[in-house]
């Protein structure tokens, strides 16, 4: 049949992954969560001292990257793919709040991005996949057949880590949570390498006021024209 590359794009935290986990597994495609790579390099990076609330030790950082295994491997009860570095499942490890407050700054690194993105490109060389982060319509996949732009505000956005991040037994306080939130619209909409934008021909949707069935049947609509 006719797979398509579809690209989904937007700011932290506006449920882009739900979607796009939903989409893929309606489709039949595989479902790549890119952020989850640039959390897995911070969690690296956190790990061997290379990064702390006062310091960012880049150079060590991008002297060790050839050291930094990043994969995916398919969960058949989650249903959809985990990801590893070098080899440990991380996919809790990288969802943390201090992992949020550091990992912006990590995906600044040009050399970060250059690596992570190759990885990418070649995991949807055959197409039939559906990615979601930051610069997935204008970078990674800029010839993806079909480019989503999703955005809420920040409060909206900031509600829904927090009741993630409380579901899952993290003692966070919304405010902080919002801050996150907020400084990593700045951070990513700011950076130099491939700041958040949105791509001229992606089809923006604002999901404040929509219920996830709403979201997943405007995306498959959306696809279904395409296929
Ligand atoms: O999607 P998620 O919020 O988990 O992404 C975490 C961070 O990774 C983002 O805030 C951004 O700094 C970075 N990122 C990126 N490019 C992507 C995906 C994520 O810079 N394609």
């Amino acid at each position: 049949s006719n797979k398509i590359t579809i690209a989904i794009d937007g700011h932290s935290s506006t449920g882009k992954s739900t979607i796009a986990k939903q989409i893929a597994n309606k489709l039949g495609y595989v479902y790549v969560d890119s952020g989850a790579m640039y959390r897995a390099v911070t969690l690296y990076a956190m790990k061997q001292g290379l990064i702390n609330e006062d310091d960012f030790n880049i150079e060590a950082l991008i002297d060790q990257l050839n050291k930094i295994d990043i994969s995916f491997k398919f969960n058949e009860n989650l249903g959809f793919a985990e990801v590893y570095l070098n080899d440990e499942n991380v996919e809790k490890a990288i969802r943390t709040l201090e992992v949020s407050g550091f990992v912006s700054k990590v995906a600044a690194v040009s050399e970060v991005r250059k690596k992570l993105v190759a990885i990418q490109q070649q995991i949807g060389n055959d197409k039939g996949v559906v990615m979601d982060g930051r610069d997935i319509g204008t970078v990674v996949f800029p010839d993806a057949e079909l480019k989503i732009f999703m955005t809420a505000s920040a409060e909206t956005r900031a509600e829904r880590r927090y009741k993630e991040l409380i579901d899952r037994g993290d003692d966070v306080i919304y405010e902080n949570v919002l801050k996150n939130v907020q400084e990593r619209d700045y951070l990513d909409s700011t950076r130099k390498d491939s700041p958040l934008i949105k791509a001229d021909d992606a089809i923006e949707i604002d999901n404040s006021n929509l219920s996830l069935q709403e979201q997943h049947d405007k995306v498959l609509g959306l696809v279904t024209k395409m296929i």
